[in-house]
């Protein structure tokens, strides 16, 4: 691309100003940022988004598969799931492209250690997890770990120096996300440095698609994995590849499962499982109005009670068929490192711009069917966001001590 095209394509966003450095740049410096520009696509930026749109569809409540229901028929649950699972239908994804800002580590944050006494990587927590039904099946569950451009390196090269936590190196590939820039509040780009636009994962939401893109789908279909169980890295107690919760979302004929937990206050911040117009969804914590938070059901007990903790199933067949469709650009507020005006390296405390990402919790709605099912809180959500206080290291180690586990 040359700078008269490049000057066009900004034009048409309203981005002239990358190209503001570009006379000082190297010729090297130069191609980067031609590249960059070449490859960037601004249109997201210009997307409808969540932003200020208001739904307007009925939520009502879901029936939810909760923990009695689940004791009945958790054997037959099992079975199913396990012989579902020995047959080759079953691939984990590892959601791990996010950077963990939170958290504040420069690592990618499977990386972090929470050990006391010894070494407990979050990587390694999450394998041993998924061993223990490798181990009860007897055969490998292929894993696919999703990265991005911001952390690959540092992730492939601490899975191949730990050896893969004992898991066969064959059944572990490694995939990147797609970047998108990131803005200021008035949506004008950030660069990261002269010759280059600040960019970002572009959320948890394109999975599948940079699945696809990176050719791993053929080892789905060569391998006939009829269903996919994702989840995030930062959950350290969550069950992975579960042969009940499989089972049980086989013997629904579902194309999607959702594990749950009961919420722990009527306004915690967790995205809820409901009904839009009558379609297994999820409403956000914000977007939960007080009537509905306040809201019971014929039991008396609170009609929108299941939190999602992002492990979920989807069926391939219906994941080819929505790959395509649309997905809602989400907002997020974040602190985004840039040069200002005169080309120095502003590290911001605050959140000073907006992330554009898309989220795997829009993909539930976009199944034809799904269901929900409980897990036990105490036993399978220990999310690690923060360092300290809510959702932290603090508390997760807490909970792993609390379920027998030795750090
Ligand atoms: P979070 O919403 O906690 O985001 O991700 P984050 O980027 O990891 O952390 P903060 O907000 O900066 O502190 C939930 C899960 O989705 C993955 C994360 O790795 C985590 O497993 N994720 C998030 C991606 O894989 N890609 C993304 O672009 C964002």
């Amino acid at each position: 691309m040359t700078h008269r095209e490049a000057l066009e394509k900004l034009k048409k966003y309203g981005q002239e100003h990358v190209l503001r450095f570009f006379d000082e740049l190297s010729e090297s410096g130069q191609a980067e940022l031609l590249a960059q520009i070449e490859e960037t696509d601004f249109s997201v930026l210009s997307e409808d988004t969540d932003g200020g749109k208001k739904d307007e569809r009925v939520i009502t409540p879901i029936k939810v598969l909760q923990l009695p229901q689940i004791e009945e028929k958790k054997e037959e649950y099992r079975a199913k799931g396990l012989e579902a699972i020995r047959t080759g239908k079953l691939g984990a994804v590892l959601l791990a492209g996010g950077m963990g800002t939170r958290l504040g580590s420069s690592d990618p944050k499977g990386m972090y250690d929470i050990g006391l006494t010894k070494h407990v990587y979050i990587f390694q927590r999450l394998i041993e997890n998924l061993q223990d039904v490798v181990k009860t099946a007897g055969c490998p569950i292929h894993l696919f770990v999703m990265t991005s451009e911001k952390n690959h390196e540092a992730t492939v090269s601490f899975f191949k120096e730990k050896e893969y936590f004992g898991y066969p190196a064959d059944h572990v590939h490694f995939f990147r996300q797609e970047m998108v820039p990131a803005t200021d509040y008035d949506g004008k780009v950030y660069m990261e440095s002269k010759s280059r636009i600040a960019t970002s994962p572009n959320g948890n939401g394109g999975w599948f698609t940079s699945l696809q893109s990176a050719g791993l789908t053929d080892i789905v279909d060569k391998e006939g994995i009829e269903y996919i169980n994702i989840f995030a890295v930062d959950n350290v107690l969550q069950r992975i590849a579960d042969p009940v919760f499989f089972g049980a979302v086989l013997e629904s004929g579902s194309e999607c499962g959702s594990k749950v937990v009961k919420k722990n206050a009527p306004d915690e911040g967790v995205g809820v499982m409901c009904l839009k117009d009558g379609h297994p969804s999820i409403v956000e914590y914000y977007e939960l109005t007080e009537e509905l938070m306040e809201a019971k059901d014929e039991n008396g007990e609170p009609a929108y009670n299941f939190g999602v903790i992002l492990n979920y199933l989807f069926s391939v067949k219906a994941l080819k068929r929505i790959v395509n469709d649309r997905m809602p650009l989400h907002i997020v507020e974040k602190k985004i490192p840039h040069i200002d005006e005169n080309g120095d390296l502003i590290k911001p405390e605050e959140p000073n711009g907006h992330k554009y990402e898309k989220l795997v919790l829009d993909m539930v709605e976009m199944m034809d069917s799904g269901v929900p099912f409980e897990v036990v809180r105490e036993k399978e959500f220990a999310p690690i966001k923060n360092k300290t206080g809510k959702d932290s290291v603090e508390s997760a180690r807490e909970l792993l001590k609390q379920n027998g586990f030795e750090l």
